[in-house]
């Protein structure tokens, strides 16, 4: 799958596409990552990217075009793509959308920063909008790279057995996980509980279902009273 990104800060990126599960899909050739700097695509002596925005207000806006120009060279050299725009206003990223996005042979995701993007750009790249959760980022990129490694993480090959088995059990909308124990046995006075050393495999199967069940209850009854659903 090919994920190409356009900031304005590609050094962000190097240190996550470069480490752990993403480094290893990257070697192995399931990630062909690709990042491009706003900032090339500027056609003005000072590199400007950004703007006051008319009528007046806070903050610089992203001029629309170093950042439509830089989608279209994406599109051209790498052939056509999904188009993604980072914002706090776009929908909800969820587990069903990093799935959506597996099945896909070309994410372009596109970083804001300052206050937002001049409004030409949502009008003529017609991109995807996603938000990683409700809260304000600096930018885009810290979200890029969630969806980045939320996705890359499904693709075929990406983990090894044990990996992809832990991520069998996570869906949205399904039970979170049991607490689960290491050695030692018995640390700072804390024990493994009975049921998962007993050998009993059906019990400790109803003993984790029974847990899982009761983690999410009061998970969601925690988020139902932060009332940020
Ligand atoms: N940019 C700033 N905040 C963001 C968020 N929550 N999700 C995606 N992009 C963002």
């Amino acid at each position: 799958m090919k994920i190409d990104v356009a900031t304005l800060f590609p050094g962000m990126f190097d240190e996550v596409l470069g480490s752990s599960i993403l480094g290893r899909a990257r070697g192995k050739g399931i990630l062909d990552a690709g990042l491009y700097d706003i900032r090339d695509f500027s056609s003005d002596r000072h590199r400007t990217v950004d703007d006051r925005p008319y009528g007046g207000g806070p903050g610089m806006l992203l001029r629309p075009e170093p950042v439509v120009a830089c989608v279209e060279t994406i599109l051209a050299e790498r052939g056509p793509g999904h188009v993604v725009l980072l914002t706090p206003g776009g929908r909800t990223f969820t587990q069903a959308v990093a799935r959506e996005f597996a099945q896909m042979d070309h994410l372009v995701l596109v970083c804001g920063r300052y206050e937002g993007f001049d409004a030409r750009i949502r009008q003529v790249l017609r991109p995807d909008e996603l938000s990683i959760g409700p809260y304000v980022l600096s930018g885009g990129e810290i979200a890029a790279m969630s969806v980045i490694d939320a996705v890359v993480r499904l693709l075929p090959g990406a983990l090894g057995d044990a990996e992809s088995a832990a991520l069998e059990s996570y869906t949205d909308g399904d039970d979170l996980e049991a607490p689960q124990w290491t050695r030692p046995p018995v640390w700072r006075g804390l024990a493994v509980p009975e049921a998962l050393t007993s050998g009993d495999h059906a019990r400790i199967a109803r003993w984790r279902s029974e847990e899982a069940r009761k983690r999410t209850e009061s998970r969601r009854r925690a988020d139902a009273d932060q009332g940020d659903a």
